[in-house]
């Protein structure tokens, strides 16, 4: 049996924006230090900054970048990692038992964002934090000059001002393992405090309250509703958070992009009950603010060292599958997810892998990331019906084949994701219609002879994709023949009036 997959161009779900492809860097473990910045590494300039590591991030056309944490935000204070670094103290951090040294703060990751050409996220700690404390924060960046919070930031080396524009109100507030975690009330009534003293320095700014950290937390969706309830006219994000393992069977953690739907149409309700219910005409929207596979649990805390290795994930060619699954729903669900960042960027369930002193590889993970950045921003995600065959999993039936199809109209070109996670080829044909002339110009696929292959430092390419000879089209049908548990983009160019 076959897959067949129909698409339309007048079916349109909304606009990819760059912010869909957003990472996160956090205090943890080798994701600065030893990540992307290292000052005795080879190829580190002036500033300490690993230029290797940038190049890979420019790779893969990161757009924001979510900073300082995660769970060490909850009990970090922005004050210790300003100023002299010789004057800045070394600190416990209770939220991965680490030894933080401060050397690395708010302007070194704002210089490196500029470097790596990265818009900033930053996070105020809404744990062992206060309002005032965020909303000096907000000042030190943003406030010209001529108050003590922005003359310092001045005194530190930089007269203009940073306008970062996002913030989180926090991070995993609901959390039992959040440092001064609280109750969905209890944040919502310290977020909005914080949110009103914030725009009172900065009116510009585009906030994101803590939303349910996964679908598994017993106050999940009242956790979101409640905090919708309290920050609905303060806020412009709810965040999500979801990670995925494969620790049941494998049809269970093929489905996770299935899952991860269902927990966006669960949010996108409350949403639409909480606008109804205030009456509203804003549209509040989702920031995916942590997304990825991850394996490694905390049980391997830092042993109160300076950068351990922490979380150090290493993807294979089955996670690279379940993976591109996620990106695929990511885009079906641009009309409410706007946002998203992959959590993390460096050495922490990563993309990027780092040795001191030595090379950066690219994870499995990497490609599809690459390829969803660069061919997919400003296009417009049109709606795709799949029919075919389907599995069993915890999270329902899922079809073996899972797509995202993509009009770049400023190009003329549509790009086409598929992933096969069937043990066997599966045929595949995709009626692409309402388009003028369709002709296929590029196809890649990224698949290997064992699921479990992943890149390494001995063996950096053993999965990376192979272009392939076009395939076949007629009558705007693309035939494809896909090989088992494998990931696919073709790119299409179609002739056609700009102007329509
Ligand atoms: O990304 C790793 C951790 O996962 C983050 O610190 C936290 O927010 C989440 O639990």
């Amino acid at each position: 049996m076959k897959t067949k997959i129909f698409v339309d161009k007048n079916l349109k779900i909304g606009t990819i924006k760059h912010e869909l492809y957003g990472s996160f860097i956090e205090h943890l473990g080798r994701a600065v230090y030893e990540g992307i910045y290292e000052p005795n590494h080879p190829k580190a300039d002036s500033s300490g900054f690993r230029k290797d590591v940038i190049e890979l991030i420019k790779e893969l056309n990161v757009s924001t970048v979510r900073y300082p944490g995660g769970n060490f935000l909850s009990g970090y204070h922005y004050i210790d990692g300003l100023g002299p670094k010789n004057l800045r103290p070394t600190r416990l951090d209770l939220a991965w038992q680490t030894i933080e040294d401060n050397s690395f703060g708010t302007d070194e990751f704002m210089k490196w964002a500029k470097k790596a050409k990265v818009e900033p996220m930053m996070a105020v700690n809404m744990g062992t934090g206060s309002p005032l404390e965020a909303a000096r924060l907000v000042e030190y960046c943003n406030f010209p000059s001529g108050t003590k919070m922005s003359d310092y930031r001045i005194k530190n080396g930089s007269k203009d001002p940073y306008n970062i524009k996002y913030w989180c109100l926090g991070n995993e507030m609901d959390g039992p393992w959040q440092i001064s975690g609280l109750s969905a009330q209890a944040y919502a009534t310290k977020a909005l405090q914080t949110a009103k003293m914030m725009k009172m320095v900065d009116e510009n700014l585009s906030l994101i309250a803590c939303g349910s950290s996964s679908p598994e937390m017993d106050t999940y969706p009242e956790w979101d509703r409640i905090v919708l309830e309290t920050l609905y006219d303060e806020v412009d994000y709810i965040s999500m958070h979801r990670y995925y393992a494969h620790d049941s069977t494998l049809e269970d953690f093929y489905a996770s992009y299935k899952d991860m739907d269902d927990f966006i149409q669960t949010i996108k309700s409350t949403i639409n009950y909480v606008k109804a219910l205030k009456r509203s005409d804003k549209e509040v929207k989702i920031s995916f603010d942590e997304w990825n596979i991850w394996y490694i649990k905390e049980s391997k805390l830092g042993k109160w060292t300076k950068a351990p290795h922490l979380i150090e994930d290493n993807y294979s060619m089955k996670d690279a599958l379940v993976f591109s699954g996620l990106i695929n729903t990511l885009i079906n669900n641009v009309d409410v997810v706007e946002m998203a960042s992959l959590a993390q960027l460096v050495n922490v369930i990563a993309p990027i892998l780092t040795m001191k002193n030595g090379e950066a590889i690219k994870q499995t993970t990497f490609y599809p990331f690459k390829n969803a950045s660069n061919n997919t921003v400003n296009g417009t995600a049109l709606k795709t019906i799949v029919t075919g065959p389907t599995f069993e999993s915890k999270y329902g039936k899922a079809n073996y084949v899972s797509t995202s199809i993509i009009d770049n109209k400023e190009k003329q070109e549509i790009t086409i994701f598929l992933t096969n996670y069937k043990k066997e080829k599966m045929d595949t044909e995709i009626e692409i219609r309402s388009f003028d002339k369709i002709n296929p110009i590029y196809y890649e696929v990224l698949s290997s002879n064992n699921r479990e292959n992943k890149n390494n430092f001995q063996n950096p390419e053993l999965v990376k994709p192979i272009k392939k000879e076009l395939p076949k089209i007629s009558n705007n049908i693309l035939k494809i023949e896909l090989e088992p548990e494998s990931y696919h983009m073709i790119i299409c160019k179609y002739d056609g009036d700009l102007n329509e």
